[in-house]
């Protein structure tokens, strides 16, 4: 059963106060992802303000770097009380240890939970002949997003950003409790942007998402309540009503 608080929905706003009033527009959504441009512009203080109302929050930072400046970015990520956070699969075997090693140790000495970590494959823009020609990686997209999405668990992270249209096989590999974070989400009366390879709400769920990350259909939407509410709805009526809070 799919429950309102794996909806997470993107904050992709320019800065605190358009973050808050959103917020505010939608109490009813309990899961926020906040992204690079929202976090430059504001830093923590949005995280608090989120933590402030009791919201959950997915920090999509997309953290690429060698190992040691991963782990003590990872250490001072741990202090927000994040929910989740992101780091590129691409940064390597001995950057993602280190980066389970801080969270952990860092929650340990501070007495708070460790934001869980998850991957990112290959990013939902990307369509597979991107994949060949800017990244000149020769194997097919979903193989690749597999291979690294296998390495990351292997390694101990805690699941994968990945699209809609590989989470039934990642779930077939990963097992059940390998976290599936899908964006690329487009409910069928919403344009589809820049996203490549989408699947509606209801689709995602049926193969095997744990989240939908969602943006604009609802955030742009000319009534993001209703939008969010939309999504609900079609959701609940064909997966089945489940603590909708
Ligand atoms: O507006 P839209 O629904 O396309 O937003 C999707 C969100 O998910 C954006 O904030 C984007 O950065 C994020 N995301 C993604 N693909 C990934 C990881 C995150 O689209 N691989």
């Amino acid at each position: 059963m799919f429950s309102a608080n794996q909806i997470i929905v993107a904050l992709d706003v320019p800065d605190f106060q358009d973050g808050i009033t959103i917020v505010d527009q939608l109490p009813e959504v309990s899961f926020w992802k906040v992204g690079l441009e929202l976090f430059i512009r504001s830093g923590p203080a949005i995280l608090s303000a989120l933590k402030e109302r009791d919201k959950q929050i997915f920090l999509d930072l997309k953290l690429h770097d060698i190992p040691n400046t991963m782990a003590r970015a990872c250490r001072v990520v741990t202090h927000f009380g994040v929910d989740l956070l992101t780091v590129h699969a691409t940064a390597g075997k001995t950057a993602l240890q280190a980066s389970i090693h801080a969270v952990q140790s860092e929650a340990h000495t501070i007495g708070v939970q460790a934001p869980r970590l998850i991957a990112v494959t290959v990013l939902t823009s990307f369509s597979p002949s991107d994949l060949a020609s800017d990244l000149k990686v020769s194997l097919p997209l979903s193989d690749y997003a597999l291979a690294l999405s296998s390495s990351a668990q292997s390694i101990g992270l805690d699941g994968v950003v990945c699209s809609p249209q590989e989470a039934r096989q990642l779930r077939n590999q990963c097992g059940k409790d390998f976290l599936l974070l899908c964006p690329s989400i487009r409910p069928s009366w919403a344009k589809s942007e820049d996203q490549q390879r989408v699947m509606t709400p209801i689709q995602a769920v049926q193969a095997g998402a744990d989240y939908l990350v969602i943006g604009r259909p609802i955030i742009a939407a000319p009534d993001p309540r209703a939008a969010f509410q939309r999504i609900r709805d079609e959701i609940d009526n064909e997966v089945g009503r489940n603590e909708w809070s």
